[in-house]
């Protein structure tokens, strides 16, 4: 087989998981394990969409935006670790590499188009509100599971990430009432 044909065939998910003493049944580590690596897809993406948006957003605003935008990377890129490692923690793999996540993200596709501040927010607070929404259905979904150890770590991730959609909506135009 060519080497080149052998690097794209790469499996996208690596499914191994190894026994450990926690305390819960093997099927459920392996679901559990499923719904996080599909979040930490997820939180590696999330990283680079605010990343992009830090480094190019142009305009009169730009220097503050360049700042926050840069505390949303930092907040997400501070969740990637120990979502791995609770993924590891319970006997899976973590399919964290830039492809894998690449392949499972739930994120949509940033806008690249973006050039504003008001434009990269919109772009921006598009794909933190899906992030946020993923942390929560994980959260509940755990739950259902019977983890609920891993279930609260995951609130506390919404928290953490709500607070930056938070910043993001805050600047774009009042008046958006319910
Ligand atoms: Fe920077």
């Amino acid at each position: 087989m060519a080497k080149e044909e052998k690097k794209t065939m790469q499996p996208t998910t690596v499914k191994r998981m190894y026994k450990n003493r926690v305390d819960l049944p093997d099927d459920v580590k392996t679901k559990v394990c499923e719904v996080m690596n599909s979040k930490l897809a997820s939180a590696l993406d999330m990283h680079t969409q605010a990343k992009f948006a830090h480094w190019n957003v142009k305009g009169m605003n730009f220097y503050q935006l360049h700042l926050v935008f840069d505390a949303t990377a930092k907040v997400i890129f501070k969740q990637i670790d120990p979502i791995a490692e609770r993924i590891t923690q319970l006997g899976g793999v973590a399919n964290g590499t830039v492809r894998m996540s690449a392949a499972n993200s739930k994120i949509p596709a940033y806008s690249v188009e973006s050039i504003s501040g008001p434009q990269h927010l919109v772009a921006l607070a598009d794909a933190l509100g899906v992030y946020c929404k993923e942390l929560r259905d994980a959260s509940d979904k755990i739950d259902d599971l019977g983890d609920e150890p891993t279930a609260d770590f995951f609130k506390q991730l919404v928290v953490e990430a709500e607070e930056e959609l938070y910043f993001l909506e805050s600047h774009l135009e009042a008046g958006d009432v319910q």
